[in-house]
């Protein structure tokens, strides 16, 4: 068979695997049998086995194999699922400790408790009066899918606990897995022994998850009623009491020596257990010291994943494209000829950034080994310059935006000193096609509008019908003309004009964050809103050339306003406010204010005794106080610690600022 007849006869059977997923998991009505179903996905991965340029995204051997159904109810967890950090050597796991140590404000020893990171699917469970009540998958940390049913078919899960000490309520969370020898007699069916997992969890039909044999390891909890354990290794030892699974391996150790010895004796063990590892975790074991540590955005300040090192494997690279991201930063990716890493077919790989491409001398046609960890995207390790063609020419990077034609940079960092590695298009904005286009996916994404049924691959299409450019426009779409697009009824089209409604009541912060302004994270979106109220005041503040009244907010600085002041440096930029607020209904940010510092400013000047800038701010925050980073009439409290800024004490006094000490600040606390 030709390659051209054998990549038809594949895509037919894509199409074919994508109607068929459709109907099973988004109207629940499929109309094959289930072996039917299965006999089409083995083709496909036999075919794809046989031929590795045969390659769809949207390939059951892809990602995870199952796409979560929409047949599931959605579960709020009651404490957030967050992810966690990754370190990858000794430095990264020095700086890990360095910023416990800062935050704490001293340095101690401390003790972690140290768990292999099981290549699984984690799930929440919660008991109550000693019974299981309900079980949920992740999702996006916040909301997962109630999975309860599917959940009760894993024998390691106790479905009634009946020990009196067994707390009131509490969600216990853990990682649901396939043991290796369970996956070699299904591996045809699956890239991987977490994607089966997966696809198992996620049955329609608990009977379904039964035929794979699950397990379940416990290793945290999110919503307690009442603790009565203080360190996570007591906690580890009390889920064994109450009848959990939890890894043998679990060990307690000191210091960074240890757990870099730790993970060289296990990064070879590894193979020999009888489940997939990708690393190990560090928890602090204290649980006090877990609560001061509290969080990122993300990701928790007291752990950290320490992962082994990943999979390889050498290709050839076809093409160098270069993709420009939502802040206009070029990236160049590897077009490569698809190779299997790991049992993941790889055909893309990053390169990074320009300066990357220059110090690796990183040609097209070259040889290069990419590796692949856990979810991470590969990249180009090295060039294997023996096996270069004598003709290969240099790569030149472009220096105007390939997507507008415009102006690109690489900005001067006044800190560092040092001239940025990245290269950006300077038409940042709506102005640009693709980033334009990375705006919008990111406008409608989850942790923005979070507009379901609008996904990255119906943004390109309403695109490239000129149905949506500007975000104001997802809220003025022509449904009518919608339900006549390929691949559209009137269903689906009711779905999204259903998620569309309601995205429209949104938060102020979070459409601060949902334009995407670079340098605007989340937190700093907060803290914005916290101050403007409305977004008819942000408009006045940019319209009035105010934005430098922003430096005053502790966490706002220089790049923050730069990027802003770019961002709004264009009409249409403005008009994009303008438009949402007769479109939306923007309710301000309220962080819960009825802490004891409600309505109170803060600054500090000096050093404090026994605690971190870090962590003095995140407790008045807390409270419901705000820091400042200047000193202006807005300002209540100036904290003033050992060896003050004089400057500052005199500007306080004299525009008759109160000034306190640490104790008087623990008073106002108490
Ligand atoms: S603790 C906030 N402990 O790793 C802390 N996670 O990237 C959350 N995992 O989603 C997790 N083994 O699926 C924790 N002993 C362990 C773990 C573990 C595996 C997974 C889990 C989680 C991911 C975090």
């Amino acid at each position: 068979m030709n390659d051209d007849y054998l990549k038809k006869i594949y895509k037919q059977k894509i199409k074919e695997l994508k109607k068929h997923n459709e109907l099973y998991y988004d109207k629940s009505k499929p109309i094959i049998s289930d072996s039917e179903y299965d006999k089409l996905k083995n083709e496909i991965i036999k075919l794809e086995k046989k031929n590795n340029f045969l390659n769809d995204i949207s390939s059951p051997n892809k990602s995870v194999g199952f796409k979560p159904s929409k047949s599931f109810q959605k579960y709020q967890h009651k404490v957030s699922m967050l992810s966690l950090s990754n370190a990858f050597d000794e430095e990264d796991l020095k700086n890990f400790e360095k910023k416990i140590f800062n935050y704490l404000n001293k340095k101690a020893d401390i003790e972690y408790s140290v768990e292999p990171k099981i290549d699984g699917i984690s799930a929440s469970l919660t008991y109550k009066n000693n019974k299981l009540i309900s079980g949920a998958s992740r999702g996006d940390g916040k909301t997962g899918e109630l999975i309860t049913e599917n959940l009760k078919t894993i024998k390691d899960i106790p479905k009634k606990i009946n020990l009196d000490n067994f707390t009131k309520e509490i969600e216990i969370r853990g990682e649901v897995f396939i043991k290796k020898k369970e996956f070699l007699k299904i591996k045809d069916n699956f890239a991987n022994a977490r994607n089966a997992a997966s696809g198992s969890l996620r049955q329609k039909n608990p009977e379904d998850t039964k035929k794979i044999p699950l397990n379940f390891i416990a290793y945290s909890f999110g919503y307690i009623d009442n603790r009565n354990f203080k360190k996570q290794s007591d906690f580890l030892y009390q889920l064994k009491k109450w009848g959990f699974k939890t890894n043998s391996e679990n060990i307690i150790l000191k210091s960074i020596n240890e757990l870099i010895a730790f993970h060289k004796k296990f990064e070879s063990k590894r193979f020999n257990l009888d489940y997939d590892v990708d690393g190990l975790v560090y928890k602090v074991n204290d649980l006090d010291l877990q609560t001061r540590l509290g969080f990122t955005s993300n990701s928790p300040r007291w752990a950290i994943a320490h992962k082994f090192s990943a999979d390889s494997a050498n290709t050839k690279i076809i093409n160098i494209d270069i993709q420009i991201g939502r802040t206009g930063a070029l990236t160049p990716v590897a077009k490569v000829e698809p190779v299997n890493i790991g049992g993941v077919i790889v055909a893309n790989a990053s390169l990074h950034n320009e300066d990357e491409i220059k110090r690796k001398d990183i040609r097209i046609g070259d040889i290069v080994k990419i590796e692949r960890a856990g979810d991470v995207i590969p990249h180009v390790i090295e060039v294997d310059k023996s096996k270069r063609l004598k003709n290969l020419q240099k790569f030149t990077f472009p220096s105007k935006c390939p997507s507008c034609g415009s102006d690109t940079i690489k900005e001067y960092n006044k800190t560092t000193k040092k001239y940025d590695a990245v290269r950006r298009c300077l038409n940042d904005g709506f102005g640009c096609e693709r980033i334009a286009i990375e705006k919008l996916k990111h406008f409608i994404s989850k942790e923005a509008l979070n507009i379901d049924g609008l996904g990255k691959k119906v943004i390109e299409k309403f695109w490239n019908l000129n149905l949506i450019k500007k975000p104001q426009d997802i809220f003025k779409l022509n449904f009518n003309l919608i339900q006549k697009l390929d691949g559209w009824g009137e269903q689906s089209v009711n779905n999204l004009k259903l998620s569309i409604e309601k995205s429209k009541k949104v938060s102020l912060h979070r459409i601060i964050y949902s334009i995407g302004i670079r340098h605007i994270g989340i937190e700093n979106a907060k803290l914005l809103s916290d101050n403007i109220k409305s977004i008819s005041n942000l408009i006045e503040i940019i319209k009035k050339n105010k934005l430098d009244n922003f430096l005053s907010l502790d966490g706002i600085g220089e790049t923050q306003i730069t990027s802003l002041k770019r961002f709004f440096s264009k009409q249409s930029n403005i008009q994009i406010l303008i438009e949402l607020e007769k479109i939306l209904n923007i309710e301000s940010y309220q962080s819960i204010k009825n802490g004891a510092l409600k309505n109170k400013t803060f600054m500090i000047t000096g050093k404090l005794e026994g605690i971190s800038r870090a962590e003095i701010k995140s407790l008045i925050e807390k409270n419901s106080g705000t820091t400042l980073s200047n000193i202006s009439k807005n300002l209540n409290y100036l904290v003033v610690g050992n060896k003050p800024t004089k400057r500052k004490v005199d500007d306080a006094i004299s525009l008759g600022i109160k000034i306190i000490s640490q104790d008087d600040l623990k008073k106002l606390f108490d």
